[in-house]
């Protein structure tokens, strides 16, 4: 058996930012729209108006201060609220690959590994561009990769189940070196058009390199312990799929096409979860809460993850023990976990300890438990 690490992290974070203001201003500007059109149903009590989202909401009920996203102009034009991407023929990559190649390049300089280095790509995302070819094929042919890849999806839980994956695959000598890339283009499939989550998603693409300790070229990570768990749930879905295209009655603007969520439900049956998953998995692997100098949690709403935090270290956790990236990226899916490690690691030393942690639809929790070699 061999002793899987984490050599090499990146992020790739798209050119465009969307503020709060910017984004409350374009969606009010849209319910006004809306309304003028349906006054009259409006009116008449058949449909109900819409009504303004705030800035100050936005942040108060999640920690979000802006986004970053692939095409801005799309998203705030009042009349389309969704991103305008150039349709590319089948010849060119696709845009996941695009994103994807730009995070694993840094994630493999910083691993001082090239693409021919790796023989297992995952690209692990919460939705695919294609059902076929797998993208991480494509992402494996860009960076020049050899062995094998597959796509996985367990949404927002699937850079740490693609991080069990490569581990395991390491840990048994059936790849020698791994990554797993989670390109996230969560302005797709979130509806701009509604109140309630317009403010939750940003895209980006986090990419991590795993291989066996021993042949790591520098600084590096010892993973020492993974675990996944899921339970149904439909408290987040999102109904796109290959046999859902129109409704039998013709209508195509379905609702239930792009993401939805009971948002209060999954606070309520989410934090309890995760916190015993991670509870559980410490006590397991002999990882006191005193023992764990930082987690670096699944971000999607600032509150939800002071409760874990405190749940975990029976304790408030100190400035740093619990970074947040959520103010900066929003709830950017998979990737979430996988940026806030990346960006809040340098500073630990030899045989600190660490938590990355990710939960989300499903319901879905994966844990992976990080020693500073
Ligand atoms: N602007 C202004 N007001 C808004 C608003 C907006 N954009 N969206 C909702 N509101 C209003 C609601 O109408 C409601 O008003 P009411 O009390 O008069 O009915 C009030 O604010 C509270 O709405 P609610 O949706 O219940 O807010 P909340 O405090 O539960 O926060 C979430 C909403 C989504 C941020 C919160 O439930 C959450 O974080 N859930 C976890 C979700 C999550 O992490 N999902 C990601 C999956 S990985």
């Amino acid at each position: 058996m061999h002793i899987p690490a984490i050599t090499g992290t990146g992020v790739f974070t798209p050119p465009e930012i969307i503020t709060n203001e910017e984004l409350v201003e374009a969606f009010n500007a849209y319910v006004d729209l809306y309304n003028a059109e349906n006054a009259e149903a409006i009116a008449a009590g058949e449909v109900a108006a819409k009504e303004y989202s705030s800035p100050e909401f936005i942040f108060k009920a999640s920690g979000i201060e802006q986004r970053y996203v692939l095409e801005k102009e799309g998203i705030l034009d009042p009349t389309r609220m969704y991103p305008r991407f150039r349709q590319r023929s089948d010849d060119e990559p696709g845009i996941m690959t695009e994103i994807a190649v730009k995070a694993c390049k840094t994630a493999l300089e910083q691993a001082g590994r090239s693409g021919e280095d790796i023989d297992l790509v995952i690209c692990a995302a919460s939705n695919m561009e294609r059902a076929y070819p797998a993208v991480a094929i494509e992402i494996q042919k860009e960076l020049g990769a050899g062995g094998f890849a597959f796509d996985m999806n367990v949404a927002c839980s699937s850079a740490t189940f693609g991080i069990q994956a490569a581990a395991d695959m390491i840990r048994v000598g059936s790849v020698r070196r791994a990554i797993v890339v989670n390109p996230e283009i969560t302005s797709g499939h979130l509806e701009w058009r509604d109140r309630d989550c317009h403010f939750i998603f940003g895209d980006v693409a986090t990419a991590t390199v795993l291989e066996r300790a021993d042949e790591a070229k520098g600084d590096h990570w010892i993973v020492r312990s993974t675990r996944c768990a899921t339970q149904f749930s439909n408290n987040i879905r999102n109904n796109n799929g290959f046999l859902r295209r129109n409704r039998p009655d013709g209508v195509k603007d379905r609702r239930d096409m792009q993401f939805m969520q009971n948002g209060r439900k999954v606070f309520k049956e989410v934090v309890p979860m995760v916190s015993a998953h991670v509870q559980n998995h410490m006590a397991d692997e002999g990882v006191m809460p005193g023992d764990l100098r930082r987690m670096w949690l699944h971000q999607a709403n600032k509150s939800m993850n002071d409760f874990i935090g405190r749940k975990v270290l029976g304790r408030e956790p100190e400035p740093g023990e619990q970074p947040n990236i959520l103010q900066d990226y929003a709830n950017t899916s998979s990737a979430g976990s996988i940026i806030a490690f990346s960006k809040n690691s340098e500073d630990m030393r030899q045989g600190d300890i660490g938590l990355i942690c990710s939960f989300g639809a499903g319901y879905s929790v994966g844990s992976v438990i990080v020693e500073r070699a």
